[in-house]
């Protein structure tokens, strides 16, 4: 028998989604939803490695939930939890840390950047691709749609299953595969520069009005005057217009900019109204869901009992490999009283 491949990812929770969120990672997550079995959740442990601000916390977790449902995330289709839920992960991270080398910890590309912006080096950051490597192997991950930057934590996490089953003579694990995003192109902001809330050149998903158009009209270009033929590869306004338009109405706007009598002024309205018809019923979509908080506390309980059921056995395997009584400590008859 054939299992349905599981397909999982986690989502950092941070703040407001941006075009390039969106292009690089959760367009893909929704649309392998129906392509096997799905877990995605909120990596809200990890979350702690940068944020340590109780009610902001609770606000990006909340958000990000939002933003998943109202852009196509469908429960019905994908188990979506908070890794918080499933506690067994963390137990996971620690018997994972026991057959870990340094080295392998110190070589983490993402560490050493993070380290360099100015983050405290503190364990949990350092730990961070151990509690990775949990999340996946707790739910026998087969494929891990991830960012060209989380490649390496995968790789990683191949490791770590490999460590701990040479050490324990076992073979638990199921080795997963990083799968890519098809348009793993960076998606440019506003400045031409890659899309990140770190260089403020962000376009945000769910921004209207006023927000959105200054945004939009404040791409930066060339000077070329409206007559002058300009080239739509190198030009920010197209790039974006591309992956938001469709592909006729993308090769329309190339030609006109080729042709020239095509100014950016035009072009940058256009890509306003692309962004107004792609992502303006998505917005409508997310006040209503944070209108009723009790929908989405319904959906990610219900995933993470699911999510838990899975991590479980996992769990009980790895404890029993290591000379542990199999089994979570959860699940444990309850503790007699203390006298
Ligand atoms: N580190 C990932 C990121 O920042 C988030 C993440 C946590 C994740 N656990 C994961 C992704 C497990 C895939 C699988 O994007």
């Amino acid at each position: 028998m054939t299992r349905k491949p599981r397909i999982l990812s986690g989502v950092q929770p941070s703040g407001k989604l941006h075009l390039g969120n969106y292009y690089g990672a959760m367009q893909q997550h929704v649309a392998l939803q129906s392509e096997g079995s799905a877990f995605y959740f909120i990596a809200d442990y990890h979350a702690l490695t940068t944020v340590q601000d109780r009610e902001r916390h609770a606000a990006l977790v909340r958000d990000v939930a939002l933003d998943y449902l109202a852009l196509g995330l469908d429960p019905k289709e994908a188990t979506f939890f908070r890794q918080s839920d499933v506690p067994e992960v963390t137990e996971l991270t620690w018997l994972l840390a026991t057959v870990t080398p340094m080295g392998l910890l110190e070589r983490a590309t993402s560490y050493k950047d993070k380290i360099a912006r100015g983050i405290a080096p503190r364990t949990g950051l350092f730990l961070y691709p151990v509690l990775m490597a949990a999340d996946i192997l707790a739910y026998r991950s087969d494929v891990v749609p991830v960012g060209r930057d989380q490649v390496q934590h995968l790789e990683m996490a191949r490791d770590m299953a490999d460590a701990f089953h040479a050490a324990y003579r076992c073979d638990i694990f199921t080795r997963p595969k990083a799968r890519l995003a098809e348009r793993a192109e960076v998606v440019p902001g506003t400045d031409g520069q890659k899309m990140s809330k770190s260089y403020g050149n962000t376009i945000d998903i769910f921004a209207a009005g006023k927000e959105l158009k200054s945004a939009v009209m404040g791409i930066k270009t060339d000077s070329r005057g409206v007559d002058e033929p300009k080239d739509p590869e190198g030009n920010t306004v197209w790039q974006l217009y591309r992956l938001v338009a469709e592909p006729a109405q993308a090769d329309e706007m190339a030609r006109a900019l080729a042709r020239g009598g095509y100014g950016y002024g035009e072009a940058k309205k256009a890509l306003l109204a692309a962004l107004e018809a792609r992502f303006g019923p998505a917005r409508e979509r997310r006040a209503a869901l944070a209108a009723d908080p009790g929908y989405v506390e319904s959906v990610l309980a219900d995933g993470g009992l699911r999510a838990r059921a899975v991590a479980r056995e996992v769990l009980a395997a790895a404890r029993e490999a290591v000379g542990m009584a199999g089994g979570p400590v959860s699940s444990a008859p309850s503790a007699p009283r203390v006298p």
